[in-house]
């Protein structure tokens, strides 16, 4: 299975991604966390990435793709996986679409996380609290919203004119919004 997960910053993708990757046995792919490991190794790319990320922008789509490319070559996700925070953009989201193609592969499903906007900031300023992550200020926070609303948004048209979009709704508790994904993808597989 092969699966996207969309939504805005603070929607639980990273929360309800590692259980349903766990539950359907396919690797999570986060690419925010990718960069924060890469970040907190001070690497190439981590050093590169920092600035960035410290804005709340999206690193160049290049920079991106070539990490991607590499990662999905990788022989653990030959039989599906689970991407969270990527593609975030149109040209990623083309990228994917040819270097999926290339294998005969498709995305069976791409669930939108939706959540209100107060209750993403009110997320978000309570992980600061307590994870203390660089990119959790009120004012990073605001930045990262417009970019998503600006760059990712259009992507909900994108995969929903591909008919593989689905709404869940990304309020209540964290078991609660995991049923209702968890409904959503069996739905779509059976
Ligand atoms: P990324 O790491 O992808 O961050 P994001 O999209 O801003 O999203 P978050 O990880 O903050 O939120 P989430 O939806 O995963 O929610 P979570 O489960 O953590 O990207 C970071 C940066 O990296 C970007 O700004 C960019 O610079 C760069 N980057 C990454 N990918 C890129 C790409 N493809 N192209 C270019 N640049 C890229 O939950 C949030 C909080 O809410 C947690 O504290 C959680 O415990 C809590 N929570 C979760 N669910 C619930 C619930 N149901 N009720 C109450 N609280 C909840
Ligand atoms: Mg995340």
């Amino acid at each position: 299975m092969r699966i996207v997960i969309l939504g805005p910053p603070g929607a639980g993708k990273g929360t309800q991604a590692k259980r349903l990757a766990a539950e359907l046995s396919i690797p999570h792919l986060s690419t925010g966390e990718l960069l924060r490991r890469a970040v907190a190794d001070q690497s190439e790319l981590g050093q590169k990435a920092k600035s960035f990320m410290e804005r709340g922008e999206l690193l160049p789509d290049r920079l991106i793709l070539d990490l991607i490319g590499e990662e999905l070559r990788k022989k653990t996700y030959a039989s599906g996986f689970l991407l969270d925070g990527f593609p975030r953009t149109a040209p990623q989201a083309e990228a994917l679409e040819s270097l999926l193609a290339e294998r005969d592969w498709k995305i069976d499903i791409v669930p939108l996380l939706q959540v209100e906007d107060q209750e993403l900031v009110r997320r978000l300023l309570g992980r600061a609290r307590i994870e203390g992550r660089s990119d959790d200020t009120e004012e990073v926070i605001r930045r990262r919203l417009a970019v998503y609303n600006t760059q990712t948004r259009p992507l909900v048209d994108y995969y929903r004119q591909k008919n593989v979009l689905t709404e869940v709704h990304g309020q209540g508790t964290p078991d609660l919004v995991y049923d209702r994904l968890r409904l959503a993808v069996k739905a779509t597989v059976a």
